[in-house]
């Protein structure tokens, strides 16, 4: 007996160094971790299974028919038919249903882009199951279809997703401004503000602001290409300043167009927003005493904060986050960042 079974994993948005894990509700906890957030998909094709299955952290979630998850399962066994039709000794398990298991490693749904790294998982497990030859920028192309953001997880470093103009889709595609080690100075802090499902799902919300957000045409127009133009050579340049002014303003951008929805669309909570004022504070002490920038904050579809900044700021940052918002558990620092300090935080029961 032969078992088709093969298993991939993948980082959300890339490598990230460091995870802070902030409140939840009204208290918060911070934890450092060395893991990387990411999600693990294991894939097994069987001429046993009776139909596609997926579960997810143990759970099955339905495949639903036309849905992204079947549209991503289709793509990928066509892909293996073709081969199979080219090298009639390839066994023929397109033909096989799959039953997949994926595990995340942080919350589902709370605008941390599971739905990212989840299909570039699904993608590169089923990619493997099928041996199908891995040119990123293909299977890019077909993660991009289970969720927007996926095909930029299936690369490593700095990735950026070309929009495309062709009305199927096919230029869309995700490719690498620069490699991790271009720029290993920037680190990135995540700040679990809630782990909490949100209400709106980034594929539908985005749905949503395509249909009625007259904020979103103009953004497509005349900010995007060129914030993409200076946001790439700011990284190929390793320009802090001008990758975090970019940064942030695009963050702001995205959140006025999504409250700019109809309904409106708030992602952000109150916890996200007095992130915001201290991270903007800190660099307004920063630049008034002749200096440059020294973080920045970024907000996905989801109340959670991703804050960049040189190595050197890491320490400082943690520092106030853990003296102005309460921890829900005592904060741990496995990189050693406070080797002969007390940083307990105000944990809150
Ligand atoms: P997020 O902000 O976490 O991306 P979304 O609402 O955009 O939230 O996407 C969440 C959805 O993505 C989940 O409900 C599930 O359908 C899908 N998803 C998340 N993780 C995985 C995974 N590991 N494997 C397959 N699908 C996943
Ligand atoms: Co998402």
């Amino acid at each position: 007996m032969t078992i088709y079974q093969a298993t991939a994993s993948a980082p959300i948005l890339g490598k990230r160094d460091t995870k802070l894990i902030l409140p939840t509700n009204s208290s918060l906890s911070v934890t450092l971790d060395q893991d990387h957030l990411r999600s693990t998909t294991t894939s097994r094709a069987d001429p046993s299974f009776e139909k596609d299955r997926l579960w997810l952290n143990g759970q099955e979630d339905e495949i639903k028919e036309g849905g992204r998850l079947a549209t991503c399962i289709k793509e990928m066994k066509s892909l293996r038919r073709q081969i199979e039709e080219k090298d009639p000794s390839l066994p023929k398990i397109s033909s096989y249903a799959v039953h997949i298991s994926s595990h995340n490693n942080f919350p589902t749904a709370a605008g941390l882009a599971s739905s990212a790294s989840g299909f570039a998982a699904l993608v590169a497990s089923l990619a493997a199951l099928y041996q199908l030859p891995t040119d990123p920028s293909q299977l890019s192309l077909i993660a991009r279809q289970g969720s927007g953001s996926a095909c930029r997880s299936l690369f490593g470093g700095f990735v950026a997703w070309q929009m495309g103009e062709r009305a199927d889709g096919s230029d869309s595609y995700a490719v690498q401004i620069a490699p991790r080690e271009h720029w290993p100075d920037i680190h990135a802090l995540i700040c679990v503000v809630s782990d909490d499902k949100k209400g709106t799902s980034s594929t539908s919300g985005m749905q949503r602001t395509v249909e009625t957000s007259t904020l979103l045409q103009h953004r497509i127009k005349h900010v995007v290409p060129e914030r993409m133009r200076m946001i790439s050579e700011a990284i190929r340049a390793r320009d802090f300043d001008t990758f975090a002014r970019v940064t942030m303003q695009d963050s702001n951008q995205f959140h006025a167009v999504a409250l700019d929805t109809e309904p409106p669309i708030f992602y952000m909570n109150d916890v996200s927003r007095a992130i915001i004022a201290l991270i903007v504070e800190y660099n307004r002490i920063a630049v008034e005493t002749g200096g440059k920038l020294k973080a920045a904050y970024t907000y996905d579809a989801g109340p959670n904060a991703v804050i960049y900044a040189p190595k050197e700021n890491i320490k400082e940052i943690v520092e106030l986050i853990v003296k102005y918002f309460p921890q829900a558990e005592p904060f741990k620092d496995p990189f050693g960042l406070f080797d002969d300090e007390d940083v307990q935080g105000n944990v809150v029961e």
